[in-house]
């Protein structure tokens, strides 16, 4: 395999990694989009092959003289029954699902050939880096296995300096999307298996030695104080850098260790917070010999003290919406810049300050539109309903993709909150699992919140109970609930009591019903957008009511494409939970929760005292 390297993990995280079952010790690097960089984006020939006959033979032996060859006949006596035809395409980054219409509901096999010419420099590296492939991805370069990759959300690259050759290079991807019992996710969801090759692909060339990861934040023990860390990738590890951001007046000089690793505090001096209504990012460049990258970043800190949580150490409540990465439209994977701003856009609209990114980590745009925008970002691994949590595999698949999320985003102002799972079956095994996954995002980043969604559990008809014994190990109570549509009439909501046996903040994670856009009609018709409306209703008057709620995230911005919801003439195919409809019409409960969310936001929280807050007595 044509990568290994030494990550930039906090000492815990590696004393982990040691002891529980080995997760793969690399992470792609940080910022790809700012280093020097060819896309490979565009439209690819692609064979669709439903029987995986590009890879194995009749007798399932895996072939030496499969698609990845991309063999050219010579003469016609050749026998080659494939071929990659320039009328044959599809377009990357996108899903294949929503670009023919006989591969809407595909899953399974296709091979993409992308061509690239390279004139490779004696003083350069040069890598290929994927934002994501749904859901397994076997990769070639001309003729030559780089590797593989699983789960469908997350970055992964190759160091080609040896492999590429000077001229034309064939780059061949496999990708097979078919669903996992035992993957990560498993596979059962509520929402669309879109295939395929769904994010960027890049060329990326760096010199010999160059910066692979870095983080850079504020200490959340002291925050006058920036603290952070470097790690180099080549031959000069031990080197001495400088960081600088210079609109703060900033210039620190530091030296990686005989391993390429530096950890530096830099005063803050009066460096302005990042917060969602003044989202100030700073240009932060790192430079070594040779290498520099320059990155936006702001700088906040996010705790919690006790029920509340604490923005800047001003207690926050999150005005939410969960959505997924799908783009306004038809259907299909959300995939770049403008895609991603649309939907932030939209949940601006609705007085937001927060974003749920459901069920995965959504593509590197979204985030860093959240960041650009002003919006709080609560960032989720695919540990859904019944992940099979006896496996090891699958835990390790789940670390890894933990890994790779936290390595991407870590220097996300936006990201407060890194969540483990949802709405997953108690069982002991399942605690053992999670916990597993909370140990270590607090190992890898101790600067965040952590958070899973929590099901509800009934002490008596009228009062819910958080009390998953999840809830011990995280920072914030996440709860999915679904009063007035799963679970009872929208009056319901008025009757519930909510408590909890934890000191932590609850954030209501999901709420919500289902409304096909047009459809009217007196209470309690379902599917009308005015009993989506009354259950928007009852819930706020409930939520009021919850004396250690710190925010929401009702289900869901946009309807979206679910294969679950056959309900003919309302559903298609489509969950009709949003608030807009696939092309971002507003549903009546839209202004009902965007006055709720304009009420709190003029409550102003940051007025409110912080609990037994040793900062102000
Ligand atoms: C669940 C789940 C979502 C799903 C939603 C629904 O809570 O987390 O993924 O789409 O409920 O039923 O609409």
């Amino acid at each position: 395999m044509h990568r290994m390297r030494r990550a930039i993990y906090t000492t815990s995280f590696v004393a982990l990694l040691l002891a529980a079952p080995a997760v793969a010790d690399e992470g792609p690097m940080t910022y790809p989009f700012g280093r020097s960089h060819m896309s490979l984006n565009g439209n690819w020939p692609i064979i669709v092959d439903p029987y995986g006959t590009g890879a194995v033979d009749y007798r399932r032996r895996p072939r030496s003289d499969g698609f990845f060859r991309d063999a050219q006949s010579k003469s016609d006596a050749d026998l080659i029954e494939y071929a990659f035809k320039n009328e044959n395409t599809l377009r990357v980054p996108c899903d294949w699902n929503s670009q023919r219409p006989e591969l809407l509901y595909y899953e399974g096999s296709v091979w993409y050939r992308q061509r690239f010419d390279l004139t490779r420099k004696p003083d350069r590296r040069y890598f290929l880096y994927f934002g994501a492939a749904n859901y397994r991805a076997d990769v070639y370069l001309n003729g030559e296995k780089l590797g593989s990759h699983i789960s469908g959300f997350t970055p992964f690259e190759f160091d080609i300096t040896k492999l590429a050759t000077d001229g034309t290079n064939t780059l061949v991807v496999h990708v097979n999307s078919a669903r996992d019992r035992n993957g990560v996710p498993t596979d059962q969801t509520d929402w669309w298996n879109y295939g395929g090759l769904t994010r960027d692909v890049l060329l990326i060339d760096t010199p010999l030695t160059f910066v692979r990861h870095y983080r850079i934040h504020l200490d959340p023990n002291d925050p006058r104080t920036i603290i952070g860390t470097i790690q180099l990738d080549g031959p000069k590890q031990a080197q001495p850098l400088q960081i600088a951001i210079p609109e703060a007046g900033i210039k620190h000089d530091v030296s990686t260790d005989q391993y390429g690793r530096a950890e530096f505090r830099i005063p803050a001096g009066n460096l302005k917070r990042w917060n969602p209504d003044d989202p100030k990012r700073y240009d932060v460049t790192i430079a070594c010999n040779g290498d520099r990258v320059t990155e936006k970043i702001g700088f906040r800190t996010i705790k919690t003290a006790r029920h509340q949580i604490l923005l800047n150490d001003r207690p926050v409540f999150l005005r939410g919406i969960c959505l997924h990465e799908e783009a306004l439209g038809d259907g299909q994977r959300a995939v770049d810049r403008d895609q991603a701003e649309a939907l932030l856009l939209l949940a601006k609209e609705l007085n937001c300050n927060f974003v749920r990114l459901a069920h995965y980590p959504h593509n590197e745009w979204m985030v860093r539109e959240a960041d650009r925008l002003g919006m709080l970002v609560w960032s989720e691994i695919p540990v859904y309903w019944t992940v099979n949590f006896e496996r090891a595999e699958t835990l390790t698949n789940a670390r890894t993709q933990l890994r790779d999320m936290i390595e991407r985003d870590a220097n996300r102002a936006a990201v407060i909150i890194w969540s483990v799972a949802n709405e997953t079956p108690r069982s002991d095994v399942r605690l053992k699992f999670l916990r597993q996954l909370i140990d270590d995002t607090r190992a890898l980043d101790n600067t965040r919140l952590v958070s899973a969604a929590l099901e509800t559990h009934y002490d008596n008809p009228t009062t819910i109970s958080i009390d998953d014994p999840l809830g011990e190990y995280l920072d914030v109570l996440g709860c999915n609930e679904y009063l007035g549509w799963y679970d009872g009439a929208p009056a319901k909501a008025s009757t519930i009591t909510w408590t909890t046996p934890f000191q932590k903040p609850l954030v209501i994670s999901e709420f919500g019903a289902g409304a096909k856009l047009g459809h009217r009609g007196a209470k309690p018709k379902r599917w009308t957008e005015d009993y989506q409306g009354d259950v928007y209703r009852q819930q706020i008057a409930m939520l009021e009511k919850i004396s250690f709620l710190a925010g929401t995230s009702p289900w869901i911005l946009k309807d979206f494409r679910s294969p679950r919801r056959l309900l003919p003439e309302i559903q298609d195919g489509w969950n009709r939970k949003g608030l807009v409809s696939e092309r971002g019409e507003k549903k009546i409960a839209f202004e009902i929760l965007s006055e709720w969310y304009q009420q709190k936001d003029r409550e102003n929280l940051s007025t409110a005292k912080v609990q037994n807050d040793p900062l102000h007595p």
